[in-house]
Protein backbone atom coordinates (compact mmCIF):
# COMPACT_ATOMS: atom_id res chain seq x y z
CA UNK A 1 0.00 0.00 0.00
CA UNK A 2 1.54 3.05 -0.86
CA UNK A 3 2.02 5.86 1.75
CA UNK A 4 2.39 8.75 -0.18
CA UNK A 5 -0.30 11.52 0.84
CA UNK A 6 -1.11 14.90 -0.58
CA UNK A 7 -2.03 17.62 1.46
CA UNK A 8 -0.88 16.61 4.88
CA UNK A 9 0.19 19.65 5.51
CA UNK A 10 -3.87 20.99 5.69
CA UNK A 11 -4.87 18.22 7.99
CA UNK A 12 -5.42 19.13 11.45
CA UNK A 13 -2.98 18.05 14.15
CA UNK A 14 -5.28 15.22 15.69
CA UNK A 15 -5.67 13.99 11.63
CA UNK A 16 -2.18 14.02 10.75
CA UNK A 17 -1.68 12.10 14.07
CA UNK A 18 -4.27 9.46 13.09
CA UNK A 19 -2.74 8.87 9.91
CA UNK A 20 0.80 8.49 10.87
CA UNK A 21 -0.79 5.87 13.46
CA UNK A 22 -2.45 4.13 10.85
CA UNK A 23 0.64 3.69 8.72
CA UNK A 24 3.82 3.74 10.93
CA UNK A 25 2.95 2.69 15.02
CA UNK A 26 3.04 -0.47 16.10
CA UNK A 27 1.04 0.15 19.05
CA UNK A 28 -1.31 2.91 17.96
CA UNK A 29 -3.01 3.53 21.60
CA UNK A 30 1.18 3.62 23.41
CA UNK A 31 2.33 5.77 20.21
CA UNK A 32 -0.80 8.60 20.36
CA UNK A 33 -0.03 8.53 24.44
CA UNK A 34 3.85 9.14 24.07
CA UNK A 35 2.79 12.37 21.55
CA UNK A 36 0.41 13.52 24.28
CA UNK A 37 2.46 13.01 26.63
CA UNK A 38 5.06 15.13 25.32
CA UNK A 39 2.56 18.08 24.48
CA UNK A 40 2.70 21.15 26.53
CA UNK A 41 -0.99 21.49 28.98
CA UNK A 42 -0.53 25.28 28.25
CA UNK A 43 -2.14 25.41 24.74
CA UNK A 44 -1.25 29.26 23.86
CA UNK A 45 2.32 27.22 24.78
CA UNK A 46 1.84 24.98 22.53
CA UNK A 47 0.70 26.73 19.72
CA UNK A 48 4.14 29.15 19.87
CA UNK A 49 5.84 25.78 19.71
CA UNK A 50 3.11 24.59 16.80
CA UNK A 51 4.24 27.61 14.80
CA UNK A 52 7.85 27.48 14.69
CA UNK A 53 7.42 24.79 12.45
CA UNK A 54 5.24 23.31 10.19
CA UNK A 55 3.29 19.61 10.95
CA UNK A 56 4.02 19.61 14.48
CA UNK A 57 2.24 16.36 16.37
CA UNK A 58 4.67 17.24 19.72
CA UNK A 59 7.10 18.32 21.38
CA UNK A 60 10.80 16.75 21.22
CA UNK A 61 12.49 17.98 24.37
CA UNK A 62 16.24 17.73 26.03
CA UNK A 63 17.30 18.33 29.36
CA UNK A 64 17.86 22.28 29.99
CA UNK A 65 20.58 22.29 32.98
CA UNK A 66 22.94 24.78 34.85
CA UNK A 67 26.68 25.06 34.68
CA UNK A 68 27.43 27.59 37.44
CA UNK A 69 31.02 29.38 38.69
CA UNK A 70 32.13 30.47 35.67
CA UNK A 71 34.10 33.85 35.77
CA UNK A 72 34.31 35.27 32.40
CA UNK A 73 36.60 38.49 32.25
CA UNK A 74 35.82 39.24 35.87
CA UNK A 75 32.53 38.27 35.89
CA UNK A 76 30.10 35.43 37.54
CA UNK A 77 27.66 33.86 35.17
CA UNK A 78 26.04 30.41 35.66
CA UNK A 79 25.43 29.24 31.87
CA UNK A 80 22.29 27.52 30.93
CA UNK A 81 22.70 24.41 28.33
CA UNK A 82 20.56 22.66 26.80
CA UNK A 83 21.64 18.77 25.97
CA UNK A 84 20.86 15.09 26.19
CA UNK A 85 24.63 13.82 26.57
CA UNK A 86 25.19 12.77 30.41
CA UNK A 87 28.73 14.38 31.11
CA UNK A 88 28.33 17.62 29.57
CA UNK A 89 27.35 20.17 32.37
CA UNK A 90 28.85 17.99 34.73
CA UNK A 91 32.22 18.50 33.10
CA UNK A 92 31.42 22.38 32.22
CA UNK A 93 30.71 22.91 36.12
CA UNK A 94 33.70 20.91 37.29
CA UNK A 95 35.83 23.02 35.18
CA UNK A 96 33.74 26.35 35.54
CA UNK A 97 35.05 25.77 39.50
CA UNK A 98 38.41 25.01 38.85
CA UNK A 99 39.35 27.93 36.84
CA UNK A 100 36.74 30.49 39.10
CA UNK A 101 40.48 30.37 41.65
CA UNK A 102 42.80 30.52 38.94
CA UNK A 103 41.28 34.49 37.39
CA UNK A 104 38.39 32.33 35.53
CA UNK A 105 38.37 32.76 31.65
CA UNK A 106 39.51 35.31 29.42
CA UNK A 107 37.75 36.47 26.46
CA UNK A 108 37.91 39.08 23.68
CA UNK A 109 36.21 39.15 20.63
CA UNK A 110 38.73 39.91 17.50
CA UNK A 111 35.83 40.35 14.30
CA UNK A 112 32.06 40.68 13.74
CA UNK A 113 31.93 40.44 10.25
CA UNK A 114 29.81 37.92 7.87
CA UNK A 115 29.13 37.20 4.38
CA UNK A 116 26.83 36.38 1.49
CA UNK A 117 27.11 35.58 -1.71
CA UNK A 118 25.11 36.45 -5.02
CA UNK A 119 26.40 33.72 -7.27
CA UNK A 120 26.16 34.07 -10.98
CA UNK A 121 27.58 33.06 -14.65
CA UNK A 122 28.85 35.62 -17.04
CA UNK A 123 30.28 34.20 -20.36
CA UNK A 124 31.48 37.71 -21.72
CA UNK A 125 34.51 40.12 -21.61
CA UNK A 126 35.78 39.86 -17.67
CA UNK A 127 36.59 43.85 -18.11
CA UNK A 128 33.44 45.00 -19.19
CA UNK A 129 32.18 43.00 -15.98
CA UNK A 130 34.57 45.07 -14.25
CA UNK A 131 33.64 48.12 -15.43
CA UNK A 132 30.02 47.48 -14.95
CA UNK A 133 30.09 46.40 -11.44
CA UNK A 134 32.36 49.49 -10.56
CA UNK A 135 29.71 51.82 -12.53
CA UNK A 136 26.67 49.93 -10.38
CA UNK A 137 28.36 48.79 -6.79
CA UNK A 138 26.74 52.44 -5.01
CA UNK A 139 23.19 51.35 -6.78
CA UNK A 140 23.70 47.81 -5.69
CA UNK A 141 23.96 49.31 -2.19
CA UNK A 142 21.30 51.77 -2.45
CA UNK A 143 18.83 49.31 -3.78
CA UNK A 144 19.29 47.76 -0.09
CA UNK A 145 18.70 51.40 1.57
CA UNK A 146 14.76 50.26 2.77
CA UNK A 147 16.42 46.81 4.50
CA UNK A 148 19.55 48.34 6.18
CA UNK A 149 18.34 51.84 7.37
CA UNK A 150 17.40 50.06 10.87
CA UNK A 151 20.62 47.96 10.71
CA UNK A 152 22.52 51.19 10.02
CA UNK A 153 21.04 53.11 12.73
CA UNK A 154 21.89 50.35 14.90
CA UNK A 155 25.41 50.53 13.49
CA UNK A 156 25.50 47.44 10.98
CA UNK A 157 24.62 47.30 7.31
CA UNK A 158 26.60 46.14 4.32
CA UNK A 159 30.16 46.62 4.98
CA UNK A 160 31.92 46.36 1.37
CA UNK A 161 30.66 44.23 -2.11
CA UNK A 162 33.14 43.07 -4.02
CA UNK A 163 33.42 41.27 -7.29
CA UNK A 164 35.19 37.55 -7.70
CA UNK A 165 36.38 36.18 -10.34
CA UNK A 166 35.97 32.07 -10.17
CA UNK A 167 36.21 30.66 -13.64
CA UNK A 168 39.52 29.52 -13.19
CA UNK A 169 38.02 26.73 -10.66
CA UNK A 170 34.19 26.47 -12.25
CA UNK A 171 33.74 27.98 -16.25
CA UNK A 172 31.65 31.00 -16.33
CA UNK A 173 31.20 31.28 -12.24
CA UNK A 174 31.81 34.96 -10.79
CA UNK A 175 30.24 36.20 -7.37
CA UNK A 176 29.33 39.07 -5.95
CA UNK A 177 30.87 38.71 -1.94
CA UNK A 178 29.04 40.91 0.58
CA UNK A 179 30.76 42.08 3.52
CA UNK A 180 27.79 42.80 6.66
CA UNK A 181 27.98 43.95 10.03
CA UNK A 182 24.74 42.65 11.96
CA UNK A 183 25.17 44.01 15.52
CA UNK A 184 23.01 42.19 17.96
CA UNK A 185 21.30 40.11 15.47
CA UNK A 186 22.76 36.60 13.64
CA UNK A 187 21.19 38.33 10.69
CA UNK A 188 20.30 35.26 8.18
CA UNK A 189 16.91 36.91 7.41
CA UNK A 190 18.86 40.34 6.92
CA UNK A 191 21.55 39.15 4.65
CA UNK A 192 19.53 37.23 2.58
CA UNK A 193 17.22 39.60 1.67
CA UNK A 194 20.02 42.44 0.97
CA UNK A 195 21.33 40.35 -1.39
CA UNK A 196 18.33 39.14 -3.08
CA UNK A 197 18.13 42.89 -3.62
CA UNK A 198 21.62 42.94 -5.08
CA UNK A 199 21.01 40.62 -6.84
CA UNK A 200 18.13 41.69 -8.59
CA UNK A 201 19.85 45.29 -9.26
CA UNK A 202 22.50 43.57 -10.46
CA UNK A 203 21.20 41.21 -13.00
CA UNK A 204 21.26 42.37 -16.80
CA UNK A 205 21.49 40.32 -20.37
CA UNK A 206 24.69 38.67 -20.00
CA UNK A 207 24.25 38.06 -16.42
CA UNK A 208 22.64 34.72 -14.85
CA UNK A 209 21.77 34.91 -11.59
CA UNK A 210 22.28 31.39 -10.20
CA UNK A 211 21.65 31.82 -6.44
CA UNK A 212 21.95 34.57 -3.38
CA UNK A 213 22.94 33.41 0.06
CA UNK A 214 24.69 33.62 2.90
CA UNK A 215 27.77 32.11 4.32
CA UNK A 216 27.48 30.18 7.50
CA UNK A 217 31.34 29.72 6.85
CA UNK A 218 32.43 33.36 9.06
CA UNK A 219 36.03 33.36 9.70
CA UNK A 220 36.05 36.75 10.40
CA UNK A 221 33.30 36.19 12.98
CA UNK A 222 36.02 35.29 15.19
CA UNK A 223 36.10 34.96 19.06
CA UNK A 224 38.96 34.03 21.52
CA UNK A 225 39.22 32.73 25.17
CA UNK A 226 41.81 31.81 27.43
CA UNK A 227 42.89 30.59 30.43
CA UNK A 228 46.15 30.47 32.27
CA UNK A 229 47.54 29.32 35.46
CA UNK A 230 51.28 27.96 37.16
CA UNK A 231 52.33 24.44 36.02
CA UNK A 232 52.25 23.80 39.80
CA UNK A 233 48.59 25.21 40.29
CA UNK A 234 47.34 22.45 37.36
CA UNK A 235 47.40 19.21 38.47
CA UNK A 236 48.33 18.51 42.71
CA UNK A 237 50.50 15.98 41.97
CA UNK A 238 53.01 15.52 39.11
CA UNK A 239 51.70 18.78 37.46
CA UNK A 240 54.81 19.07 35.16
CA UNK A 241 53.93 15.71 33.72
CA UNK A 242 50.23 16.60 33.59
CA UNK A 243 50.43 19.82 31.78
CA UNK A 244 52.68 18.51 28.96
CA UNK A 245 50.56 15.53 28.60
CA UNK A 246 47.93 17.89 28.19
CA UNK A 247 49.63 20.04 25.70
CA UNK A 248 50.58 16.84 23.64
CA UNK A 249 47.38 15.64 23.52
CA UNK A 250 46.12 19.34 22.04
CA UNK A 251 49.02 19.01 19.77
CA UNK A 252 47.99 15.28 18.46
CA UNK A 253 45.03 17.16 17.48
CA UNK A 254 46.58 19.14 15.38
CA UNK A 255 48.09 16.51 13.19
CA UNK A 256 45.84 13.60 13.52
CA UNK A 257 42.16 14.23 11.92
CA UNK A 258 41.01 11.40 13.46
CA UNK A 259 41.47 12.85 16.89
CA UNK A 260 40.85 16.37 15.82
CA UNK A 261 37.67 15.67 14.66
CA UNK A 262 36.62 13.78 18.20
CA UNK A 263 38.66 16.21 20.16
CA UNK A 264 36.40 19.29 18.01
CA UNK A 265 33.20 17.18 18.91
CA UNK A 266 33.97 17.40 22.66
CA UNK A 267 34.29 21.17 22.09
CA UNK A 268 31.02 21.16 20.23
CA UNK A 269 29.21 19.64 23.15
CA UNK A 270 29.62 22.54 24.88
CA UNK A 271 29.05 25.13 22.06
CA UNK A 272 26.00 23.61 20.77
CA UNK A 273 24.52 23.12 24.11
CA UNK A 274 24.76 26.67 24.48
CA UNK A 275 24.07 27.82 21.30
CA UNK A 276 20.68 25.65 21.35
CA UNK A 277 19.94 27.31 24.87
CA UNK A 278 19.81 30.59 23.82
CA UNK A 279 17.58 29.68 20.58
CA UNK A 280 20.80 30.29 18.31
CA UNK A 281 21.15 27.71 15.43
CA UNK A 282 23.72 25.51 16.56
CA UNK A 283 23.68 24.15 12.82
CA UNK A 284 25.05 26.90 11.21
CA UNK A 285 27.20 27.58 14.59
CA UNK A 286 28.79 23.61 13.76
CA UNK A 287 28.99 23.99 10.06
CA UNK A 288 31.32 27.28 10.57
CA UNK A 289 33.21 25.67 13.26
CA UNK A 290 33.92 22.63 11.45
CA UNK A 291 34.95 24.52 8.38
CA UNK A 292 37.34 27.04 10.63
CA UNK A 293 39.01 23.92 11.88
CA UNK A 294 39.73 22.83 7.99
CA UNK A 295 40.74 25.97 6.75
CA UNK A 296 44.52 25.34 6.38
CA UNK A 297 43.49 22.89 4.21
CA UNK A 298 43.74 20.03 7.00
CA UNK A 299 41.15 19.38 9.55
CA UNK A 300 42.91 20.09 13.15
CA UNK A 301 42.32 21.02 16.91
CA UNK A 302 39.76 24.61 17.65
CA UNK A 303 42.12 24.86 20.89
CA UNK A 304 45.70 25.12 21.39
CA UNK A 305 47.80 24.95 23.99
CA UNK A 306 51.47 25.41 25.74
CA UNK A 307 53.75 25.78 28.35
CA UNK A 308 55.67 28.90 28.53
CA UNK A 309 58.18 30.13 31.29
CA UNK A 310 56.05 27.38 33.97
CA UNK A 311 52.67 28.84 32.60
CA UNK A 312 50.09 26.55 31.60
CA UNK A 313 48.21 28.15 28.83
CA UNK A 314 44.95 27.17 27.01
CA UNK A 315 42.56 28.67 24.37
CA UNK A 316 40.50 28.82 21.55
CA UNK A 317 39.79 30.87 18.20
CA UNK A 318 36.37 30.05 16.98
CA UNK A 319 34.15 31.54 14.18
CA UNK A 320 30.99 31.77 15.97
CA UNK A 321 27.71 33.70 14.11
CA UNK A 322 25.55 34.65 17.18
CA UNK A 323 22.21 36.45 17.99
CA UNK A 324 20.62 38.08 20.82
CA UNK A 325 17.72 39.61 18.96
CA UNK A 326 15.93 38.04 16.47
CA UNK A 327 15.04 34.54 15.87
CA UNK A 328 13.90 32.52 18.69
CA UNK A 329 16.06 34.25 20.73
CA UNK A 330 13.16 36.26 22.33
CA UNK A 331 10.24 34.30 21.31
CA UNK A 332 11.29 30.62 23.29
CA UNK A 333 10.12 31.59 26.60
CA UNK A 334 13.20 29.38 28.09
CA UNK A 335 15.66 30.90 25.18
CA UNK A 336 14.28 34.57 26.39
CA UNK A 337 15.25 32.95 30.13
CA UNK A 338 18.76 32.15 29.08
CA UNK A 339 19.56 35.55 28.37
CA UNK A 340 18.34 36.60 31.68
CA UNK A 341 20.45 34.45 33.60
CA UNK A 342 23.33 35.40 31.45
CA UNK A 343 22.64 38.89 32.52
CA UNK A 344 21.54 40.06 28.86
CA UNK A 345 24.74 39.92 26.85
CA UNK A 346 24.94 41.55 23.62
CA UNK A 347 25.98 39.23 21.03
CA UNK A 348 29.63 39.67 21.21
CA UNK A 349 29.19 38.75 25.32
CA UNK A 350 27.38 35.62 23.89
CA UNK A 351 30.07 34.97 21.68
CA UNK A 352 32.40 35.36 24.63
CA UNK A 353 30.24 32.99 26.75
CA UNK A 354 30.07 30.31 24.07
CA UNK A 355 33.77 30.50 23.33
CA UNK A 356 34.40 29.53 27.11
CA UNK A 357 32.05 26.82 26.68
CA UNK A 358 33.60 24.74 24.51
CA UNK A 359 37.04 25.67 25.68
CA UNK A 360 35.95 24.45 29.71
CA UNK A 361 34.51 21.38 27.75
CA UNK A 362 37.78 20.56 25.82
CA UNK A 363 39.69 21.02 29.31
CA UNK A 364 37.64 18.52 31.03
CA UNK A 365 37.75 16.41 28.15
CA UNK A 366 41.59 16.81 27.73
CA UNK A 367 42.12 16.42 31.55
CA UNK A 368 40.34 13.44 31.97
CA UNK A 369 41.63 11.56 28.87
CA UNK A 370 45.19 12.16 30.08
CA UNK A 371 44.67 11.10 33.52
CA UNK A 372 41.82 8.73 34.91
CA UNK A 373 40.46 8.25 31.19
CA UNK A 374 37.09 9.22 30.04
CA UNK A 375 34.90 6.66 30.82
CA UNK A 376 35.66 6.51 34.80
CA UNK A 377 33.33 9.80 34.85
CA UNK A 378 31.35 9.48 32.00
CA UNK A 379 30.24 6.13 33.03
CA UNK A 380 29.29 7.43 36.37
CA UNK A 381 27.49 9.94 34.94
CA UNK A 382 25.53 7.28 32.64
CA UNK A 383 24.39 5.76 35.44
CA UNK A 384 20.90 6.87 35.77
CA UNK A 385 20.62 6.25 32.25
CA UNK A 386 21.50 2.62 33.00
CA UNK A 387 19.05 2.68 35.54
CA UNK A 388 16.58 3.87 33.93
CA UNK A 389 16.84 1.89 31.04
CA UNK A 390 16.67 -1.32 33.36
CA UNK A 391 13.53 -0.07 35.16
CA UNK A 392 15.34 0.26 38.40
CA UNK A 393 12.82 1.54 41.36
CA UNK A 394 14.39 4.22 43.90
CA UNK A 395 15.02 2.28 46.50
CA UNK A 396 17.08 0.00 44.33
CA UNK A 397 18.84 2.83 42.17
CA UNK A 398 19.80 4.58 45.72
CA UNK A 399 21.44 1.09 46.70
CA UNK A 400 22.78 0.54 43.17
CA UNK A 401 24.49 4.36 43.16
CA UNK A 402 26.02 3.44 46.38
CA UNK A 403 27.57 0.28 45.00
CA UNK A 404 28.92 1.68 42.08
CA UNK A 405 30.59 4.30 43.86
CA UNK A 406 33.19 2.24 44.23
CA UNK A 407 33.33 0.12 41.42
CA UNK A 408 33.66 0.59 37.74
CA UNK A 409 30.43 1.13 35.68
CA UNK A 410 29.54 -0.92 32.98
CA UNK A 411 26.17 -2.26 31.71
CA UNK A 412 26.46 -5.83 32.43
CA UNK A 413 27.76 -4.70 36.03
CA UNK A 414 24.73 -2.93 36.84
CA UNK A 415 22.78 -5.02 35.66
CA UNK A 416 24.16 -8.08 37.30
CA UNK A 417 23.72 -6.03 40.07
CA UNK A 418 19.91 -5.36 40.17
CA UNK A 419 19.46 -8.88 39.59
CA UNK A 420 21.30 -9.83 42.81
CA UNK A 421 18.99 -6.95 44.60
CA UNK A 422 16.19 -8.07 43.42
CA UNK A 423 16.76 -12.30 43.79
CA UNK A 424 18.98 -12.11 46.76
CA UNK A 425 21.39 -13.75 44.47
C1 LIG B 1 32.29 12.86 24.07
O1 LIG B 1 31.04 13.39 23.75
C2 LIG B 1 33.36 13.87 23.80
C3 LIG B 1 34.80 13.37 23.96
O2 LIG B 1 35.01 12.21 23.16
C4 LIG B 1 35.70 14.50 23.51
C5 LIG B 1 37.16 14.14 23.39
O3 LIG B 1 37.50 12.96 23.19
O4 LIG B 1 37.97 15.07 23.48
C6 LIG B 1 35.07 12.97 25.38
Amino acid sequence: MSKVITGFSKLSKSEKIDWLAENYFQDKKKGIETLEQYKNQDAKLQQLHDEFIENTISNFYVPYAIAPNFIINGKSLAIPMAIEESSVVAAAALTAKFWSTKGGFIANVISTTKIGQVHFTYKGNVSELRQYFSSIKDDLIIATDHITSNMRKRGGGIVDIELRDKTEELEDYFQLHVKFETGDSMGANFINSCLEAIASAFEKEGISIIMSILSNYVPECLVRAEVSCSIEDFFEEDADLYAQKFVQAVEIAKIEPYRAVTHNKGIMNGIDAVVLATGNDFRAVAAGAHAYAAKDGKYKSLTHAKIEDGQFKFWIEIPLSLGTVGGLTKLHPLAKLSMEILQGPNASELMQIVAVAGLAQNFAALRALTTTGIQQGHMKMHLMNILNQLEANVHEKELIIQEFKKNAVSHSAVAECLHKIRTGH
